[in-house]
């Protein structure tokens, strides 16, 4: 038998998906597990994907290559309204499907076999499983545990001849951490000394709920040409379902990702670039909403970790719709933790371990959830750590 090759030996499906497989297999759990808003999918967009393909026979077809021209337009606009990210729709966005295809297509463009990435970490992990697909080595900088904050003397001391990028993930999955503008510019400062890279994962941007937006790397003259934005349309716009997101590169940078984009997707499916687009450019009031919602089940999520203090220790998140809670209990793996808790409480959480070193000791909650769900989730911890 001919051995399967040792690049996808070396990756594995991440415990984000492993775990609600567990807790299907178990029954009746509630979940703070998986990433997920959970918002339906607003009116507006079903009417706008519904009438497409009822009036326009195009939209059940590959589209252009790289999206459709007025999705790539609205894209441009919002980097240009928002981030100050001047891009041309024509050469520099490519729609992709997912966030997920955008990142896989950057990392393949810019790293080779040996190339090493600089990581924060605890880090999202699909993102380090697709550097080794790469056959990159992913390096891991531990953040600040006070804080979850940048480190940049421990980035700077990582830095290697071989080092060729670096991948931050702002607002970050899984910490919950924004990023101040000084510690983005310090670390612009160091990417630029060093000749580096960067990928900017950009996907919870518009959730942070005690500060404005992000500033994004790609604004920065100082990266121009060495940066490539991704983004999603999965959490802003409540899409998961629909498979659809995006990035912005110099059109250089363009030019490469676009031929892997080819050779893996083709296009984004038309009619979720439909529904894309919808959400891009119709009414907003509903968007605004679900963050103001997810902000007020942050509130919920942090008082019933803090009926929980004896148990519990966590670092209040200002973005995303995570928090990395230390359990002080007990001194058992967080993956054995995890699995644990969703046999014993019927609870879904994903071990902190399988986002980095730093990450173990940890469950990463996400409050994604209902506040009901949320609450019972809590009821459910509750009664199990104070048996
Ligand atoms: C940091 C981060 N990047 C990318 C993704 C993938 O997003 P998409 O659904 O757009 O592929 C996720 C999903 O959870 C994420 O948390």
């Amino acid at each position: 038998m001919p051995s399967i090759s040792r690049r996808v030996q070396a990756i594995k499906i991440s415990d984000t998906k492993l775990m609600p497989m567990i807790a299907a297999k178990v029954g009746g759990c509630v979940s703070l597990g998986q990433g997920v808003p959970s918002f339906a999918t607003p009116e507006h967009v079903v009417d706008a994907v519904c009438s497409a393909l009822r009036q326009d026979s195009a939209a059940g077809k590959y589209t252009l290559q790289p999206g459709l021209p007025a999705l790539r337009e609205a894209v441009a606009e919002l980097l240009g309204s928002e981030k100050g990210v001047q891009a041309d729709p024509e050469t520099e966005i490519v729609i992709t499907v997912g966030a997920m295809e955008a990142l896989l297509a950057a990392i393949l463009t810019l790293v080779e076999r040996g190339d090493e990435v600089l990581i924060p970490s605890p880090y999202y992990a699909s993102h380090v499983e697709q550097i080794l697909l790469a056959e990159g080595v992913p390096v891991p900088v531990p953040l600040r545990s006070e804080d979850w904050g940048l480190d940049l003397e421990a980035m700077e001391r990582a830095v290697t001849s071989r080092t060729k990028a670096v991948l931050l993930c702002n607002p970050s999955n899984p910490t919950g951490a924004v990023y101040p503008d000084a510690d983005l510019k310090a670390l612009a400062a160091l990417c630029e000394r060093h000749g580096l890279f960067v990928i900017t994962d950009e996907t919870y941007d518009s959730l942070t709920f005690d500060s404005p937006m992000p500033m994004s790397l790609a604004s920065l003259p100082e990266l121009a040409g060495r940066v490539i934005l991704v983004n999603s349309f999965s959490k802003r716009f409540a899409l998961t379902g629909w498979r659809v997101g995006y990035a912005y590169a110099a059109k250089p940078l363009m030019d490469e990702m676009l031929k892997v984009h080819d050779c893996t997707a083709i296009c984004a499916p038309a009619p979720s670039q439909a529904a894309a687009l919808a959400a891009l450019t119709g009414p907003q009031d509903i968007f605004v909403q679900m963050g103001a919602s997810l902000k007020a089940r942050r509130e919920l999520a942090c008082a019933r970790l803090d009926e929980l203090r004896d148990h519990f220790s966590y670092v209040r998140p200002g973005g995303a719709f995570y928090i990395m809670a230390r359990y002080l209990f007990s001194s058992e793996s967080s993956r054995e933790m995890a699995q644990r808790m969703i046999r014993e409480a019927r609870v879904v959480t994903i071990p902190g371990g399988a986002f980095g070193p730093e990450g173990d000791g940890h469950l990463r909650l996400s409050y994604g959830a209902s506040e009901k769900e949320i609450n019972e989730a809590f009821d459910r911890i509750q009664s199990w750590v104070l048996l």
